[in-house]
């Protein structure tokens, strides 16, 4: 028997799931559209980070890596910023293919998104950096992201270092290695936790020009 590294009963944890279901007539044509209401029902539960999501990329050697980003973006597309040589920067820009997973947990759903990564225009991405707070853009310069550093230290140096760069400077530019990436779907399901496990399973799927949609067994 393996030794458990928790204190904390696993196999016991389970919530029962509720009444309210989820079926095709529910569903508006357009998988945003719908995405768009649940969110807007995650932001107003109020969720803590509702536009929180997992973003799970593939590398080149077909190994999968997942890490949590903040939607900042709904169009056409699913929109989030980060640092173009970051680990997962470069493994979409080799495998564009990626899944994104929203999990709110409160309102016993989950949305889970597959689709293929591209670089938003970088009027795009300079609007967004220029919303964020000053220390957040100095950051962005700062951090190279995902390689190795020695220590704390080494971070806080990195930090002073850009901190005296844009000393006096109004209007920070934009770091070239960072900017947005646009998930454009080919399907988005949407689960709705049910009682028994019986869990309500809804994936659009895109079909041409448009989208087809079915239920999947829990
Ligand atoms: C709630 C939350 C939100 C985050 N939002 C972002 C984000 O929007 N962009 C980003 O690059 N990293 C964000 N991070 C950090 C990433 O999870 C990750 O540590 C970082 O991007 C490096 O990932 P990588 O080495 O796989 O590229 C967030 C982390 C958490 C916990």
């Amino acid at each position: 028997m393996i030794e458990s590294r928790t204190d904390v009963d696993l196999a016991a944890l389970r919530r029962e799931y509720g009444e309210h279901g989820l079926d095709i007539p529910d569903l508006v044509p357009d998988p945003l559209e719908m995405f768009r209401r649940w969110l807007d029902d995650a932001v107003r539960a109020p969720l803590h980070e509702p536009n929180a999501m997992v973003v799970t990329t593939v590398s080149a050697q077909g190994r999968p890596s997942a890490r949590m980003v903040l939607l900042k973006g709904l169009d056409e597309g699913f929109v989030f910023y980060t640092n173009y040589e970051s680990r997962k920067g470069r493994e979409i820009e080799a495998n564009p293919a990626l899944s994104l997973l929203f999990p709110w947990h409160d309102l016993q759903r989950q949305v889970r998104v597959e689709g293929t990564a591209s670089r938003v225009a970088t009027k795009e991405s300079r609007a967004y950096f220029l919303s964020r707070p000053r220390e957040s853009q100095i950051g962005a310069w700062a951090s190279p992201q995902s390689e190795t550093v020695q220590s704390r230290e080494e971070l806080d140096e990195l930090y002073v270092a850009a901190e005296h760069r844009f000393e006096g400077v109004i209007e920070i530019p934009v770091p070239p290695q960072w900017g947005g990436l646009r998930v454009r779907p080919e399907s988005v399901e949407f689960w709705q936790g049910r009682k028994g496990r019986m869990h309500d399973r809804l994936v659009y799927r895109r079909e041409g020009e448009g989208w087809g949609t079915s239920r999947l067994a829990p």
